[in-house]
């Protein structure tokens, strides 16, 4: 038995976490046990790196391997027993990310990220990927209102906008597990997508 891999993405402010409780809720409805996790994090080494990588500045390289080196713990001690065991494991960020992060906005090369996701989860893909997508000056206008900022979102506009660019980019070359989600519309309108997109995995 295996279960089904669900990863949520989008840039800083976009509101994916909000949607966490709603598809956790319409999973459990059908009787599947659902794992919520996220990254950086979800073991407890996974959470210090994260703290580091969240306020610590590095190199660009080295916050990559990191993020793989949180990414091979999270996967070897949380995602694949729990996939194993036919539960679905939905994780708050996963490599698109780093695509989109330390490659799209920070200039890593992309064929580096690759060598690092053939190394650490060459087998493993997510079987659906929301992206939520908001323009720049929507997410920049959340963020504004939001707690303290992290490293990530202290960044600028142009940065937030090569991360849009290379999550869309993601997208188009992934066409059969991304779903963009529209998130510049209301709260009810942004979770009605998601129900209908989990409704039919
Ligand atoms: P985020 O998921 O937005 O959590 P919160 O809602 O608590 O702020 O924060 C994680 C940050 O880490 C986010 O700014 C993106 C960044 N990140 C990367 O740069 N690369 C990665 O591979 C991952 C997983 C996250």
């Amino acid at each position: 038995m295996t279960g089904k891999f669900i990863t949520l993405e989008g840039m800083d402010g976009a509101g994916k976490s909000t949607h966490i409780p709603t598809i956790i809720a319409a999973l459990q409805a059908r009787g599947i046990e659902v794992v919520s996790t996220r990254e950086p994090g979800g073991t407890a080494l996974g959470e210090r790196l994260r703290e580091l990588l969240l306020h610590e500045n590095m190199h660009v390289e080295t916050e990559t391997l990191l993020m793989f080196a949180a990414r091979r713990e999270h996967i070897a001690s949380i995602i694949a027993p729990a996939l194993a065991r036919g539960a679905y494991v939905l994780s708050d960020r996963f490599t698109d990310a780093t695509y989109a992060y330390q490659s799209g906005a920070k200039g890593v090369a992309a064929v580096k990220v690759e060598l690092l996701e053939q190394w650490v989860h060459a087998d493993l893909q997510p079987d659906l990927t929301l992206l939520f997508d908001v323009p720049v000056e929507v997410s920049i206008q959340r963020l504004a209102t939001a707690r303290s900022p992290d490293k990530f979102e202290r960044e600028d506009a142009g940065f937030f906008m090569r991360i849009r660019q290379a999550y869309l980019q993601r997208a188009q070359q992934n066409p059969a597990r991304f779903r963009i989600i529209d998130a510049n519309r209301s709260l009810e309108d942004v979770k009605k997508s998601v129900e209908d997109e989990i409704s039919i995995l």
